[in-house]
């Protein structure tokens, strides 16, 4: 099969995913631009891929499944129609249980054929200065393997005749899949003494929960819990103050500090 052009669609509100899926596509090394979905923001028009385009969907893990949001977003923009794709997960270091099973499900569902899927290691969401998880993850040499595993999706396209002929692609997970992120209405906060009201944070949120006038106001009831707008005030004004997220970040910092290796499946 000709491997020539390349759609990349992604979720990534901290952008570790982004970077992963950006390293692949470049890994293909294909003569055309890539083009891309970025499904952290909502969308009014999608660019559909062309018939050749192999897809590179890329998702973070979220409590070892795939946000329920970046589903909705899939089903909602994204069709298959036969297309090739390659399925990725980036997690924070602790597990991707179910995520990437999920992802390949929704795939097939929406009428792809995996080709290749992948679990990579970004630094996590709730990572601070001062309890880092998986801090600067996906670093150089991810990013290589990433690079790596794109050129030899590429092979794997041009050694096959056609698409049918491959094998339903196998990856970890259990089905029934485990219980995912649990509604509650807690968000980040904002220390008022640090915030110069940039709206920075209102335009990095991908359910788009924040507003700021004279304060930064967020809806609590629509917050995935990303850390986007943390990571992304230039003043460090946003911050996690919520009891269950501390305690989450101290486990991930102390019993999941050994760094885990970018896991590859073709
Ligand atoms: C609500 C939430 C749940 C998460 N659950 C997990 C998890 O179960 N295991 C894990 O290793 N990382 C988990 N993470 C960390 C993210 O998967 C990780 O930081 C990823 O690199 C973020 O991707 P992004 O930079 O594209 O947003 C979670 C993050 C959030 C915000």
């Amino acid at each position: 099969m000709k491997c020539d052009t390349a759609q990349l669609i992604f979720f990534s509100p901290t952008k570790t995913t982004m970077k992963i899926v950006d390293a692949i596509g470049e890994g293909m090394k294909l003569s055309t631009p890539l083009s891309r979905i970025d499904l952290t923001f909502p969308l009014d028009t999608v660019p559909q891929g062309q018939a050749s385009d192999v897809a590179v969907i890329g998702t973070p893990g979220y409590a070892g499944r795939v946000p329920a949001l970046v589903v909705d977003r899939l089903r909602q923009n994204v069709q298959g129609k036969g297309r090739p794709a390659v399925l990725v997960v980036v997690y924070g270091n602790r597990a991707y249980e179910d995520a990437l099973l999920e992802l390949r499900n929704v795939a097939e569902e929406l009428g792809f054929v995996p080709v290749g899927a992948a679990a990579f290691i970004g630094e996590h969401s709730f990572s601070t200065a001062e309890l880092p998880v998986a801090a600067g993850r996906p670093d150089a040499d991810d990013l290589k393997k990433a690079r790596d595993f794109g050129s030899r999706i590429r092979e794997k396209m041009q050694a096959c005749g056609a698409l049918d002929q491959l094998p339903l692609l196998q990856v970890p997970g259990n089905f029934p899949y485990r219980d995912g992120i649990q509604p509650s209405s807690i968000s980040p906060d904002t220390n008022e003494a640090l915030c110069t009201l940039c709206g920075e944070c209102a335009r990095v949120c991908p359910t788009q929960v924040v507003r700021v006038t004279d304060l930064v106001h967020t809806d609590k009831s629509g917050c995935i819990r990303c850390s986007a707008c943390i990571k992304a005030c230039p003043t460090g004004a946003r911050f996690w103050n919520v009891p269950k997220i501390h305690d989450t970040t101290v486990f991930l910092h102390t019993k999941h500090a050994a760094p885990k290796e970018p896991e590859m499946f073709l």
